[in-house]
């Protein structure tokens, strides 16, 4: 196997794929523009989702790139040997072009030829077959004929061999994944790479995607054939030199240098010194990420920001228990910064903002993390010892006096064996929210203020309008964007004609009618499958959080979503919509004011 490092094995992957003609593009941004449904970009595929639909991409029908990525549905995992929040994936695309054939033999060209991995090592999985799909004997037979012997070829159902889509609907298919046997006997007579034993490592995925998954959950053929396929750059570099972990590669080695320099301690040397430079090298590689990001956002208490100050808090956690110097978080994002301007050259543009955004939420936290843990420690040592549970209220007093995000408290309580009333939680947390608007507000300084007050607005009017499409225009329609300012709300949906001025004065009214009525605006916490059942409108990756906030605005909108919202409909003013126009094939585009 060649020990490529991750600069060589961008290099490489991306010049292999230009040789079959594929054009080099840019990694999108990190926070999705066209969907709602998740908060971060999690594969290569996510900007692609348009192009896998149909629509044409510019740069031609087959593409290749590497894309900056988040997955933070489990942020306390990080810490072992191989979760990390952001990674790289390498990717290439046919839309509409080729299919099995080329896909197939392409990927074992470079993992063989380029990658030099000898054949022996590898394993591919293929689809089972089920009432949707039919079983893929077409990619595994082209794989043995490539050379993979017929029982290093499984066939796995799809829970395991069906990817997609990203969020609750849009393109997916049936794939074959790659594996590298790591040499460790079978775990059983049935080990394959479904068990997640650790024999096999799986480095590769080719979607073969030619469905698209409908609100009803079910399968519709997608006009073109297309293909998707995605490589962890991190967790390839990390097997292909026979490193045990991913932070034992070279894109973590200079953050772990310097940590080690900066607290004096030994990575290895010990667990928790292990862990905690894991959490620090991950946590804040993925926050200068997002606040460098070209749609970069700041620590916050809802959606991505609220992301990023868990983060972010996490970290400053950590770095105490390292014993390291204040600036030392700030520090290793400059080192990440420098590591990757040349492949993301926004963040060197952002370099100011990200050292500035970090440090300010470092300090704030160091400020209130000692206090904090001295009053959870009081706290938890009061618990009779026949008590195992830490109250609402008190998880509550963490969150709103020393900003204890409850994911951290609760990571607190589960390091000294006891569990954290969570419903407890949010009921406190529901019951200061209705007591003080201050809460929430307070966070907010002068000309802040009224920005976050004009967005909150303009994100309530957007439900209404969500709402008033559907009910007075196509009962199909779901939203495919949302993007607020101060000034306007710009919201995308599907719709395959333009809106005609007579259904836009309708929505209008609709929506000037559920000001006037001056609704209270209600939210109520609950989980994804109550929400469903609800009747909410509206997805919500349920890896975020079992539980979500669904938001009631009389009879006007029932809605998933992560707010801020008015309190009440009167709030808003007149409203109006001043532009209708295509977004994309079979999506439309709206801009609306709130006018006072
Ligand atoms: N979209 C596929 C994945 O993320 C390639 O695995």
């Amino acid at each position: 196997m060649k020990k490529l490092n991750s600069i060589d094995l961008r290099e490489a992957y991306l010049n292999f794929f230009k040789s079959k003609n594929h054009a080099v593009i840019g990694s999108a941004s990190l926070i999705p523009e066209n969907d709602p449904t998740v908060l971060f970009t999690t594969a290569g595929m996510h900007p692609l989702v348009p192009y896998l639909s149909g629509e044409k991409h510019p740069a031609g029908t087959r593409l290749t790139d590497v894309q900056k990525c988040v997955r933070t549905g489990d942020i306390d995992e990080v810490g072992d040997a191989s979760h990390c929040t952001f990674f790289e994936m390498l990717g290439n695309w046919s839309l509409g072009d080729y299919f099995k054939k080329e896909s197939i033999s392409w990927s074992y060209e470079f993992l063989t030829k380029v990658l030099e991995i000898p054949v022996e090592k590898l394993a591919v999985s293929v689809f089972a077959g089920d009432d949707d799909c039919p079983r893929d004997e077409e990619s595994a037979e082209i794989w043995h004929s490539a050379g993979i012997a017929k029982d290093r070829i499984f066939y796995l159902p799809k829970k395991n061999n069906w990817w997609g889509p990203a969020g609750e609907t849009g393109p997916c298919g049936p794939d074959t994944e790659i594996f590298i046997d790591s040499g460790a006997a079978p775990c059983s007579p049935e080990c394959s790479p479904a068990c997640n034993c650790g024999k096999y490592l799986e480095i590769w995925n080719n979607v073969f995607m030619q469905f698209r998954k409908t609100e009803q959950g079910t399968f519709e053929p997608l006009k073109q054939k297309n293909v998707d396929t995605g490589m962890g750059l991190e967790r390839t570099i990390c097997v292909l030199n026979g490193h045990s972990s991913v932070y034992e590669t070279d894109v973590f080695a200079g953050a772990i240098a310097k940590l080690e320099e900066l607290s004096g301690k030994t990575y290895g040397s010990d667990e928790q010194v292990t862990k905690a430079m894991r959490v620090i090298a991950d946590h804040i590689r993925t926050s200068t990420f997002i606040i460098g990001d070209e749609n970069g956002v700041v620590p916050g208490n809802v959606s991505q920001g609220y992301i990023l100050r868990r983060l972010i808090r996490r970290a400053v956690r950590f770095a105490r228990s390292l014993e390291l110097p204040a600036d030392a978080l700030v520090e290793i994002a400059k080192l990440y910064v420098d590591q990757y301007q040349n492949v993301y050259p926004e963040l060197l543009k952002n370099k100011d903002k990200i050292v500035d955004e970090l440090s300010k939420e470092n300090e704030r936290f160091r400020k209130t993390l000692e206090q904090g843990l001295k009053e959870f420690d009081k706290v938890v040592g009061y618990l009779p010892p026949e008590v195992k549970r830490l109250s609402g209220k008190a998880a509550f007093r963490l969150y709103d006096t020393f900003g204890f995000p409850i994911e951290m408290t609760a990571e607190l309580c589960a390091e000294k064996g006891i569990s954290v009333d969570m419903k407890g939680y949010e009921k406190a947390f529901e019951d200061h929210q209705n007591t003080s608007r201050a809460g929430a507000e307070q966070t907010f300084k002068g000309g802040l203020a009224d920005h976050a007050e004009a967005t909150s607005r303009l994100h309530t009017a957007t439900h209404l309008m969500n709402a008033g499409l559907r009910k007075l225009v196509n009962p199909d329609i779901r939203q495919r964007g949302s993007n607020i300012t101060a000034e306007r709300l710009r919201f995308d949906f599907n719709l395959d004609r333009p809106v005609t001025p007579e259904e836009i004065k309708a929505v209008e009214d609709y929506v000037n009618g559920a000001i006037k009525a001056d609704v209270e605006i209600k939210c109520e916490e609950m989980s994804v499958a109550d929400a469903k059942a609800s009747g909410a409108m509206g997805v919500f990756d349920s890896k975020y959080g079992e539980v979500v906030k669904v938001y009631t605005m009389g009879e006007y909108s029932k809605e998933i979503c992560g707010g801020p919202h008015a309190k009440r409909t009167g709030e808003l003013g007149h409203f109006k919509i001043v532009k209708e126009q295509s977004s994309s094939q079979g999506v439309r585009r709206i801009k609306a004011i709130l006018e006072y």
